[in-house]
């Protein structure tokens, strides 16, 4: 049984606080699970770290599709996030709710996320009536980059803050399950995980958030373009893959790969027979 939108509640009735990270492929999403990680989000940050695109607005409904799957086949406990991307719930509530379904039914995750506040309450309290959860995601909404003018703080004036929590408070009353808040001031984030009854999961919000959310590839030293404030590197995965590659590289020019341990071999019979004909035909 997979973790539930009601155990995350839970959690945060509890003050358990929870990690959550991205993950975009088969081998990612087992591996995080593996070491213990509750719910995993398929965010359109796909768009940059896996597809090279230089924001998350190029990323379509079908790419989402694609990876949600991966990580589901990789995934038997963690629950699974699908962040609809740029321009497939905006529109209308009625595509919004075709896509959000498209992400559940095709996909085969158990929730979905959309960014935006007090203007998306209407959609998501259709989508939940309807049978979906749904994850709110405001502060910095990285598909509104070109409105935002940057990936830049939120909420730091009284007048920001203020609408950062009224946008908070509706998707609560909208039936969001969790809300993100990315990149705002750690105090904000502190008074919008006190004020809300459900979970707040921070990126850059400050550690009073009820969970933590990171991009993998952040995480682990993978996305050498660019490395956020918000980031804790855990690991550097670039240079030892960076390592790994060269010595291959190396070891096939110097011929000490492969060596009999990688090598496959007939039995001695067998390369008389093939050596003997091979004279014969000679
Ligand atoms: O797409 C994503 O990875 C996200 C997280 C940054 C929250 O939306």
């Amino acid at each position: 049984m997979r973790v539930t939108i009601r155990d995350l509640k839970q959690m945060k009735k509890r003050g358990e606080k929870f990690a959550m990270i991205t993950a975009y492929d088969y081998t990612a999403a087992k591996l995080v699970e593996q070491a213990g990680m509750p719910i995993i989000l398929v965010g359109d940050s796909l768009g940059n770290v896996m597809l090279g695109y230089d924001s998350t607005v190029p990323v379509t409904m079908d790419e989402m599709v694609h990876h949600i799957k991966a990580v589901v086949r990789g995934t038997e406990r963690a629950h699974i996030v699908g962040d609809l991307p740029f321009l497939s719930y905006q529109a209308d509530v009625a595509e919004a709710l075709r896509n959000a379904g498209r992400l559940l039914k095709e996909g085969g995750c158990q929730s979905v996320k959309l960014e935006g506040g007090r203007y998306m309450a209407d959609t998501v309290h259709k989508m939940v009536q309807c049978g979906i959860p749904v994850m709110g995601h405001i502060g910095l909404t990285p598909q509104a980059v070109n409105q935002l003018g940057g990936y830049r703080v939120q909420g730091r004036t009284p007048r920001a803050a203020v609408e950062i929590m009224e946008d908070a408070k509706a998707l609560e009353e909208a039936g969001a399950y969790a809300i993100v808040l990315e990149t705002v001031p750690a105090q904000l984030g502190r008074l919008i995980s006190e004020r809300l009854s459900i979970p707040t999961i921070g990126i850059g919000a400050g550690v009073h958030c009820d969970g933590q959310i990171q991009v993998f590839h952040d995480l682990l030293g993978l996305f050498s373009d660019f490395t956020p404030k918000h980031a804790r590197k855990y690991a550097d995965l670039a240079e030892t893959i960076r390592s790994a590659v060269s010595d291959y590289v190396s070891d096939v020019g110097e011929e000490s790969f492969p060596t009999d341990e990688q090598s496959f071999f007939m039995k001695p019979e067998v390369v008389d027979e093939l050596t003997g004909r091979r004279a014969e035909l000679a």
